[in-house]
């Protein structure tokens, strides 16, 4: 990398883009929801450094395969179900939801150990999850995110007490789905990036989960993500797993409250590139009309969105950096990352300071101090240029 290799032996600190892990995380995966898999067709989804196949049996189960065909490396996902079965485009294998070959239609038998790599899934929130593990050990369903009251579980049911999942997929290229683990610690990136001021901010990492707490409020000076000075948020946003975050925020816009629930989630796609997806649902206020309720969500699917966007974008630039330079106020990246590596680690090699229960609170005072200043400073420029106008 020129960046270090450019550094001069001097007392500068050097960038260490460190490797990239050579494995996908142990854990559940979030694919998208439920309902997008059950049509009776094959789907694609790209996923762990090769395609998964995705299909809906006749019980209604979904099952998740590597999406290329054993016998002669056929693309599954543009076969077709055949009963419970995807069968091949090639030369019309079936395989079942068990990963085995179940018939070869020319064939007088089917050879001994024809069977692919299969994902267990489970559908939590009306989302369906497969568990990776490179150690190939069973699904932990202890481990699963929970499931969230109000919110539909299984496949085409509708929410009850929140509004339909508003859902997207944004493909990363150039970037480890690390980074984006980083955020959960990073206090100061919601001034800068997401154009709020947070004033209260406190992490726990234990066992499986990393939780961020934030209160915050909007810059006045800024538009877009959370910039408006008369947005209040107050969340609380956990990784269930390394891959997906459900983040509960309480919203005063205007002194009008909103519950809105976000789930952030990816899928590591090869080793420097992942999928994004991230659902919006918003508790039904009640007393409102379903018209003003669903305007209401497409609000905030779309501010949510774009704050989704601006740490995109932050992402997509930055380089990797094994050894950040960090202040006081900066939140506990190291000890957050040390958290995350669990799940690169063999079950048998985890340490108990990857899991063990870690709190720390950033104080905040001396940042919102000097944003509030520079705030002003903007807003007093503003007025100025204006009036000259
Ligand atoms: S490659 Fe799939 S059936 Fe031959
Ligand atoms: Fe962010």
């Amino acid at each position: 990398m020129f960046y270090m290799s450019d550094t001069p032996k001097t007392d500068v600190r050097s960038l260490d883009p460190g490797t990239t892990p050579m494995r996908y995380a142990r854990g559940w995966h979030c694919l998208g929801l439920a309902s997008t898999f059950a049509d009776g067709r094959p789907h694609a989804i790209t996923g762990f450094g090769t395609k998964l196949v995705v299909w809906q049996d006749s019980h209604g189960e979904l099952n998740v395969l590597d999406g290329y065909c054993r016998h002669m490396g056929g693309d599954l996902t543009q076969g077709e179900v055949k009963g419970d079965n995807v069968a091949c485009p090639f030369h019309d294998w079936r395989w079942g939801g068990d990963g085995k070959c179940k018939e070869i239609p020319y064939a007088r038998r089917v050879p001994l150990r024809a069977r692919t790599r299969r994902y267990e899934t489970a559908v939590r929130n009306g989302q369906l999850l497969v568990w990776n593990d490179p150690e190939g050990s069973a699904a932990d369903r202890d481990l699963l995110p929970p499931e969230l009251p109000g919110v539909a579980q299984g496949i085409g049911e509708k929410n009850d007490l929140y509004t339909d999942w508003s859902w997207e997929v944004v493909p990363i290229d150039g970037s480890h789905c690390r980074e984006l683990i980083d955020n959960v610690a990073d206090m100061a990136h919601f001034y800068y990036v997401h154009f709020s001021f947070p004033t209260s901010f406190r992490n726990i990492f234990e066992g499986n989960t990393a939780t961020q707490f934030m209160e915050s409020k909007g810059r006045p000076d800024k538009a877009g993500g959370y910039g408006d000075a008369e947005l209040f948020l107050k969340s609380e946003a956990t990784y269930y797993g390394p891959s997906y975050m459900i983040n509960w925020l309480d919203v005063d816009y205007k002194g009008f409250q909103t519950e809105v629930i976000l789930v952030n989630c990816h899928i590591p796609t090869g080793p420097d590139s992942f999928t994004l997806q991230y659902g919006i649902t918003v508790k039904k206020p009640e007393g409102l009309d379903d018209k003003t309720t669903a305007y209401i969500a497409k609000k905030y699917a779309k501010m949510f969105g774009e704050g989704f966007l601006q740490d995109v974008h932050i992402w997509q630039n930055k380089v990797a950096v094994q050894n950040p330079l960090l202040c006081e106020e900066d939140g506990p990246v190291y000890q957050l990352r040390r958290w995350y590596e669990q799940f690169y680690t063999d079950v048998a090699d985890v340490k108990p300071e990857m899991t063990d229960r870690f709190e720390f609170e950033v104080d905040t005072t001396k940042a919102n101090e000097y944003w509030h200043a520079e705030v002003a400073a903007n807003l007093a420029r503003r007025t100025e240029e204006t009036a000259d106008a």
